[in-house]
C-alpha cells in the first residue's frame, strides 16, 4: 500500500482550508456563472401524489430529468422547464428552510417502483459551460405485504445533519452571537449540498488508502478532494451518494428486490414496516428520533427481522414542524435543549446513553456510538485492520466464506472505518463477551470485534494544530460518564471498537454490522462480505 497521500493539486493553505474553513453552498455562490438550486416539498412521495420542485435559478430555461437510481439508472420524466427564476433565500435559510415557491410540480406515476429518484437540471452557463444541479426524493411503497421483498430505510436524519447548504448543520453553522455555531434546528426545506445526490466513480471515501509512515502529519484527503473539485466537505460523510445507494446498486444487481423510505416513514407511519420480513440500514446512520425507535422495536418483537450494516447509532433527534425541522443539541443539550428542563426529559436531543434518556441505543441495535468511533483516517487507528476480526467463525452468517478466528473480514474491500459501532465488553478465554453496562440484550453474541478510537491523540505540536477530529468526542463521552473530562476520566473512555453482533429480540432478531464502510466493500466488490450481506438477506426473507 502506498504510503503517500493522494495529491490534488493543492498548496499548503489551501489544504489547511479545505479542513478547516467553514465552506458552505449558498445562492449566489458562482456569480456570474449561473446557478440552479432545487428541492421538494417532501423527503418521500407515496406512488400518484403530487410532488412540488422549489427552484431558484439565474437561468429562464433548464433541461430537467427525473430517473430512478439504482441497479440501472432508469428515466422516467424528461423535459424543458422555463419561467425559471432567482428567489429570494433568507439567511437563516439552514435553519428555516428556503421558503422558494413551487416551479414545477408532477405526479408520481402509479407505476413507478418504490426507490431513489434523482432529479438532473442543466442549462447553458454564461461562460458556455452547462450548470447543473441534482436533487433526490423517494418514492415509498404501496401499502400491503411484501413477500420477498427488502424495506431499506435511508438515513436520511443523517444527510440532513451534515447537509451544509446555506451554511447550518449539526456541525458547523452560522448562528449564535457570532454567526460561528453549529445549528440544534436544520430544515429539511433547502437542496442537498454538493456531493449527496451523485458522485463521480473516483471520489475518496474517509478511510485512508494510503499508510502514512512515522511522523507524517496528519491530512484528511476526502475534504481535499472536495475543496479541489468544488463538493461540499461533508460529501463523503454522509448522503446517498457515498453510502446508501450502494447497497440499493449491489442488492437489486444481486436480483433482491428492494423498496425504499425514509427515516420520516419510520416516524410517522411506522405500521409500514409490518409488510416486510426484512428491513435494512446502511451506511452512516447517526441521527434518530425516539419514535423511529418505536417503530424498530415494535418490528422486531413481532417477529420482523432487522439487518442493519451502518454506524454511528449516537444521536437523539426530534421533528418539529410536520417533519420540516430536525432538532438535536447534541453536546449543548444540557446546557439549551428546552427539554431538559422538563419533568420527563427523556427527550433531550444529546446521546442516547445520557442519564436523562437512558435508552442505551444497543437496546435496539445491539451497539452504541459511544463504545465505538473512529477508525482508518486522522489520527484515529489510521493503520488499523480494515476488516472485523473475527472471533466466532461458526455463526450462520459466516457460513460459505472459509472465515477462521483470527481472519479478518472484508479488509479486501475496507469494510472497517470512518465511525464503527461497539459495546463495553471482556475477552473470556480468547471470546468477547458484551459487559451488562452496554445496555446490549442479553442474547447478544459479539461476532466480530476491531479496534477503533475517540480520540486523535497529538503526537507532536503540529498535530496539536493539525487535528481535525481531536478530542470533542472523548470529551463529551467522559463528562457523561463520569462527570467531568479530566485526563483520567477521558482515558478511561478513548479506547473504543467495532463489532458484529446478533441477537434475538420477542419474535424477531436483529443482525448488525457496525460500521459506516461496510456498503463501501460492496461497491468494491469484497466476495465475502457479499457471502455475509446475503446470509443475512437470504435467512430473514425465508422469515426463519
Ligand atoms: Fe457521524
Amino acid at each position: 500500500m502506498s504510503t503517500d497521500y493522494p495529491d490534488f493539486g493543492l498548496d499548503a493553505a489551501q489544504r489547511r482550508d479545505a479542513v478547516f474553513a467553514h465552506r458552505y453552498e449558498y445562492p449566489g455562490m458562482d456569480g456570474a456563472r449561473g446557478e440552479l438550486w432545487c428541492y421538494s416539498d417532501a423527503l418521500a412521495y407515496a406512488p400518484g401524489s403530487l410532488v412540488r420542485l422549489m427552484i431558484s435559478s439565474s437561468v429562464e430555461r433548464a433541461e430537467l430529468e427525473i430517473a430512478r437510481d439504482g441497479a440501472e439508472l432508469r428515466a422516467v420524466l424528461k423535459g424543458t422547464l422555463s419561467g425559471l427564476r432567482w428567489q429570494p433565500t433568507p439567511e437563516d435559510c439552514s435553519v428555516v428552510g428556503c421558503g422558494w415557491e413551487s416551479a414545477f410540480e408532477f405526479r408520481i406515476g402509479e407505476d413507478w417502483p418504490s426507490g431513489a429518484y434523482r432529479v438532473s437540471l442543466v442549462a447553458a452557463g454564461s461562460d458556455g459551460a452547462p450548470v447543473r444541479s441534482h436533487h433526490l426524493f423517494i418514492v415509498k411503497p404501496r401499502p400491503g405485504p411484501k413477500p420477498r421483498r427488502i424495506l431499506q430505510v435511508a438515513a436520511t436524519g443523517t444527510w440532513t445533519a451534515y447537509n451544509t447548504w446555506g451554511g447550518s448543520n449539526h456541525y458547523r453553522g452560522l448562528t449564535g452571537p457570532n454567526r460561528d455555531q453549529y445549528s440544534p434546528t436544520v430544515s429539511i426545506e433547502r437542496p442537498w449540498c454538493r456531493g449527496f445526490v451523485v458522485l463521480p466513480a473516483g471520489a475518496p471515501r474517509v478511510p485512508l488508502e494510503c499508510q502514512p509512515p512515522p511522523g507524517a502529519p496528519l491530512r484528511y484527503p476526502h475534504m481535499e478532494w472536495a475543496y479541489a473539485t468544488g463538493h461540499s466537505t461533508k460529501y463523503a460523510s454522509a448522503g446517498w451518494a457515498s453510502y446508501d445507494s450502494h447497497f440499493m446498486r449491489w442488492a437489486e444487481r444481486a436480483g433482491y428486490a428492494v423498496d425504499l423510505v425514509s427515516q420520516h416513514e419510520l416516524h410517522y407511519e411506522p405500521e409500514l414496516l409490518h409488510d416486510y420480513d426484512c428491513v435494512v440500514m446502511v451506511g452512516h446512520d447517526e441521527y434518530w428520533s425516539w419514535e423511529m425507535r418505536d417503530a424498530i422495536d415494535a418490528y422486531v418483537e413481532r417477529g420482523g427481522h432487522l439487518a442493519r450494516f451502518a454506524g454511528n447509532f449516537m444521536w437523539q433527534t426530534r421533528l418539529e414542524d410536520g417533519g420540516r425541522r430536525q432538532v438535536c443539541y447534541k453536546y449543548r443539550a444540557r446546557a439549551e435543549d428546552p427539554v431538559y428542563r422538563e419533568r420527563d426529559n427523556s427527550r433531550t436531543t444529546g446521546s442516547w446513553e445520557a442519564p436523562e434518556t437512558g435508552r442505551p441505543g444497543a437496546a435496539t441495535f445491539g451497539l452504541n456510538a459511544i463504545d465505538g468511533l473512529y477508525a482508518g483516517w486522522g489520527g484515529c487507528a489510521a493503520r488499523g485492520v480494515r476488516g472485523f476480526p473475527v472471533y466466532r467463525p461458526g455463526h450462520w452468517a459466516f457460513r460459505g466464506t472459509d472465515l477462521s478466528y483470527g481472519d479478518l473480514l472484508g479488509a479486501e474491500g475496507h469494510a472497517f472505518g470512518y465511525e464503527v459501532d461497539g459495546l463495553p465488553y471482556v475477552i473470556r478465554d480468547g471470546l468477547p463477551e458484551a459487559l451488562p453496562t452496554g445496555g446490549a440484550p442479553e442474547s447478544l453474541s459479539i461476532l466480530a470485534l476491531g479496534m477503533s478510537s475517540l480520540i486523535e491523540e497529538p503526537r507532536s505540536q503540529a498535530d496539536t494544530d493539525d487535528r481535525f477530529i481531536g478530542d470533542e468526542e472523548a470529551t463529551y463521552v467522559a463528562e457523561l460518564r463520569f462527570g467531568d473530562a479530566s485526563e483520567a476520566s477521558v482515558d478511561r473512555v478513548k479506547r473504543g471498537c467495532g463489532m458484529i453482533v446478533h441477537f434475538t429480540r420477542g419474535a424477531g432478531e436483529v443482525f448488525h454490522a457496525g460500521s459506516c464502510e461496510w456498503v463501501a466493500a460492496l461497491l468494491r466488490n469484497d466476495a465475502m462480505v457479499a457471502r455475509v450481506t446475503s446470509n443475512v438477506l437470504d435467512r430473514y426473507l425465508a422469515g426463519s
